[in-house]
């Protein structure tokens, strides 16, 4: 770290920047300029799939400030954008490149979701434009030391954390046997096509499969897997995509006795409907006065079912953007299952579906 940015970085700094913080005033002077904040600047849009009538995806190749740690492959970003006319709008996306380190460039590919408010603002972006980040987050990662056989499961925008693994192994010169399944709706849909092409051709041991079920290519199951893959469930994988995709490689994976195999790694981008909460009583939103029989699902779903709009970020219980106070109830986190009873209780209500009679300060 240079002497500028340890003394930009300094309390004392810090104090004589309050109540804004140093970040605020380099802002102003130079935007890629940064002590503790991350931000990045679009350096260049490529489109990579415009089918008519479907969402195109865009990769954006990013130059974050020097502020950024770098990345694991398979790790995501919280990124903000301040679109003319509302606050800042943060969403995540993993990131699409190989493993980053300190300062480097790496690039995000989004689907520009037609009701989207951050993907279609993204997707329209132009070169220049600047970004606000978190850093890298998320244990959905290759480990340090690889092993020899690994399988990677992806299906629709969700090849973006393992294409990052797959670029990730490919500079490392990884010399295991990889397979990549990706499963798209058609060859038109394909993301990242060209590259895996190149891969399938002259990959160095990467058995490169994709697969379009709708055209008539097997749907996963466990015989299909079984026959690709021997043993399968004993082999490393990561797995990204849809639900009805996760389900089916959950259910592959799951044994005789209902066990899950250690071996397999899920990455969700959207919460996974496993553990709602239980149906029935009272929800209320005391401060907008609005009340509504329990539906099970999720507080901030519940909340704009009536017509509240309350922030909300990830959806997925990473960016806290959803807290709210909830002064009676309980609540289950609808990703891992656990509750929770306490009174006058910070919640995310992305991810907090009530059992029963709930109040909410929203
Ligand atoms: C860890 C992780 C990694 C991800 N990586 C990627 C990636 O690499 N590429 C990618 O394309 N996506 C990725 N996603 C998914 C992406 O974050 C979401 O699709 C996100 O919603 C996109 O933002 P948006 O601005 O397009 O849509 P949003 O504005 O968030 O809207 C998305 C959808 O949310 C629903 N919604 C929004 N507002 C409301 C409302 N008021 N009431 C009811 N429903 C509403 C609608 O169904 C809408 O279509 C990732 C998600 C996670 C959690
Ligand atoms: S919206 Fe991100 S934690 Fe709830």
């Amino acid at each position: 770290m240079s002497i500028t940015q340890t003394l930009l970085r300094s309390r004392v700094v810090e104090a004589l920047a309050s109540p804004h913080g140093v970040d605020r005033y380099l802002e102003l002077v130079n935007p890629m300029w940064a002590a503790r904040e991350v931000r990045a600047r679009v350096v260049e849009v490529h489109r990579e799939v415009a089918v008519d009538g479907h969402p195109p995806v865009t990769t954006l190749t990013l130059q974050p400030t020097s502020t950024w740690r770098g990345h694991r492959a398979g790790q995501h970003v919280q990124v903000g954008v301040e679109i003319p006319g509302s606050r800042r709008t943060t969403r995540v996306f993993s990131v699409s490149s190989a493993e980053s380190g300190p300062g480097d460039r790496f690039t995000i590919t989004m689907r520009a979701n037609p009701d989207g408010v951050v993907s279609r603002f993204l997707a329209e972006a132009g070169v220049g434009q600047l970004l606000h980040l978190s850093q890298a987050q998320g244990d959905f990662v290759l480990p340090d030391r690889v092993p020899d056989r690994l399988l990677l499961i992806s299906g629709g925008s969700g090849i973006t954390p393992v294409m990052s693994m797959l670029r990730t192994l490919q500079r490392r010169t990884h010399r295991g046997e990889v397979t990549f399944l990706h499963y798209a709706q058609s060859p038109q849909h394909q993301i990242f096509a060209e590259e895996l092409a190149e891969v399938a051709r002259s990959g160095y041991g990467v058995d490169v499969r994709l697969l379009h079920p709708e055209l008539g290519d097997p749907a996963l199951s466990p015989a299909w897997l079984g026959r690709v893959v021997p043993e399968f469930r004993d082999v490393p994988t990561w797995a990204c995509g849809p639900a009805p995709l996760i389900e089916a490689v959950r259910a592959a994976y799951t044994g005789p006795e209902g066990e899950l195999s250690p071996a397999l790694r899920v990455e969700y981008f959207k919460p996974p409907r496993t553990s709602a909460g239980e149906a029935g009583g009272e929800v209320s939103f005391t401060r907008s006065d609005k009340a509504a029989p329990n539906t099970g699902a999720t507080l901030l779903e519940q909340a704009e079912a009536l017509g509240l709009a309350p922030e909300f970020g990830c959806r997925m219980g990473i960016c806290f953007s959803c807290v709210a106070t909830k002064s009676e109830g309980t609540v289950r986190n609808v990703l891992t299952g656990e509750t929770s009873s306490l009174p006058d209780e910070e919640i995310r209500i992305c991810v907090s579906a009530p059992d029963g009679d709930c109040s909410v300060t929203l």
